[in-house]
């Protein structure tokens, strides 16, 4: 078993959403070193195919791969239904997802084994919660349902207030009369819209951040496997994205409740 390792942690989602997933890597992990990759030239990743999110997500992890890191995490649910046993098969780092640590606590969390989904289009269309879920426990049952726009509503800091209500009780009540007592946030944007959620589903039902879980994973892995950084000072923060800096620097520190200090736009594919 390796004691330390001292080189980085990499990060990709398409965009900001996976932010949720890194401010609990700095809250789990706070000494590792993290590199950060948000596509932000090509979000959103739900609406597209499974091929054409193939394809990013490989970019995406040669990129973080040339940068010598010792984990990667793919921080984005679309991309980790889509592509996470590919880029799994494809390098020799340990590669974590957000859909199992969510599938995992989801099953935790319920008593009548009834469990919700929500996520983007192509989250939903892969039923990569539903299969995860369901090879842990046949007997689940599972209802999924896309929530497209709530990820622009997060985009435009629209988290609370009538609007958000509004749009999340005419999306749950797709979901809402089925008895659920756990719903996944299997998208990178809706932990911000958790307190709306919670409101419209109500008390009985407990939500599932899937960004906590996988942070707890990435930490019993570093634990038990590729080692963690031992290092006196600080940890270095990384950001790269393939677009508009300024924006994600915006919206990016409001996500992270912290300063975003290196940041650089860069190319991905190649
Ligand atoms: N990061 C994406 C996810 O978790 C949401 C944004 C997008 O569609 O790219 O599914």
């Amino acid at each position: 078993m390796a004691s330390e390792n001292n080189s980085p942690i990499g990060v990709f989602d398409s965009g900001i959403g996976g932010l949720t997933v890194l401010k609990e890597i700095f809250r789990v992990l706070p000494a590792e070193s993290t590199i950060y990759l948000g596509d932000t030239a090509r979000v959103p990743y739900g609406i597209r195919s499974s091929e054409t999110v193939m394809r990013y997500s490989f970019e995406n992890t040669r990129f973080l791969v040339s940068k010598g890191i010792k984990l990667l995490v793919i921080a984005c649910n679309t991309a980790s239904s889509v592509s996470l046993a590919a880029i799994r098969k494809s390098v020799s780092i340990p590669v974590i997802g957000v859909i199992e640590p969510g599938a995992e606590a989801a099953l935790k969390s319920t008593g009548n084994k009834k469990i919700g989904i929500i996520g983007t289009e192509a989250t939903v269309r892969s039923s990569a919660y539903k299969k995860t879920i369901k090879a842990l426990d046949k007997s689940a049952e599972i209802f999924s349902l896309p929530c497209p726009l709530f990820v622009p509503l997060v985009e435009e800091g629209w988290t609370e207030g009538e609007v958000a209500r509004v749009v999340a009780e005419k999306y749950l009540s797709g979901i809402k009369d089925k008895g659920i007592d756990t719903l996944v946030l299997g998208c990178t944007h809706y932990p911000l819209l958790k307190n709306v959620i919670s409101m419209v589903m109500g008390p009985d039902v407990r939500l599932i951040d899937s960004a906590v879980e996988t942070a707890k994973k990435i930490k019993d892995i570093l634990k038990k496997d590729s080692g963690e950084r031992k290092l006196k000072g600080k940890p270095s923060r990384e950001f790269y994205v393939t677009d508009s800096p300024e924006r994600f620097i915006k919206v990016g520190e409001r996500f992270l409740e912290q300063k975003i200090k290196y940041i650089e736009k860069i190319a991905v594919s190649c």
